[in-house]
């Protein structure tokens, strides 16, 4: 199935380290805005018990998870040892400063 692109925020709507939670077609999305200007997209559910990643610590181009801490790669959605589990990431596109997550 083709990939399809779907605006969910402006660009000024994302402030630096501070996760924001979206719904988009049934499924819920954390975007994150790294120190370093990155946006990425991953599902917002914490693999381990469900915790709400956009709620968490972010640090460089990791989240934290609010409830147990267990550490989540932005970039892959891959958790960090000595924890297992991944998150679905999403390709993220900025144009003219919106933002479109890839589904
Ligand atoms: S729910 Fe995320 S670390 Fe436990």
């Amino acid at each position: 199935m083709a990939q399809r692109k779907i605006k969910v925020a402006h660009l000024k709507e994302l402030q630096p380290l501070i996760g924001k939670k979206i719904l988009v077609e049934n499924k819920e999305i954390g975007l994150f805005l790294t120190e370093g200007g990155n946006v990425y997209a991953v599902n917002n559910i914490c693999p381990h018990k469900n915790g709400p990643l956009s709620e968490g610590i972010v640090s460089g181009e990791f989240v934290y998870c609010p409830l147990h801490d267990q550490k989540v790669d932005l970039t892959t959605g891959i958790v960090q040892e000595p924890d297992t589990g991944c998150v679905e990431s999403y390709k993220v596109e900025i144009i003219d400063e919106d933002v479109y997550v890839c589904l």
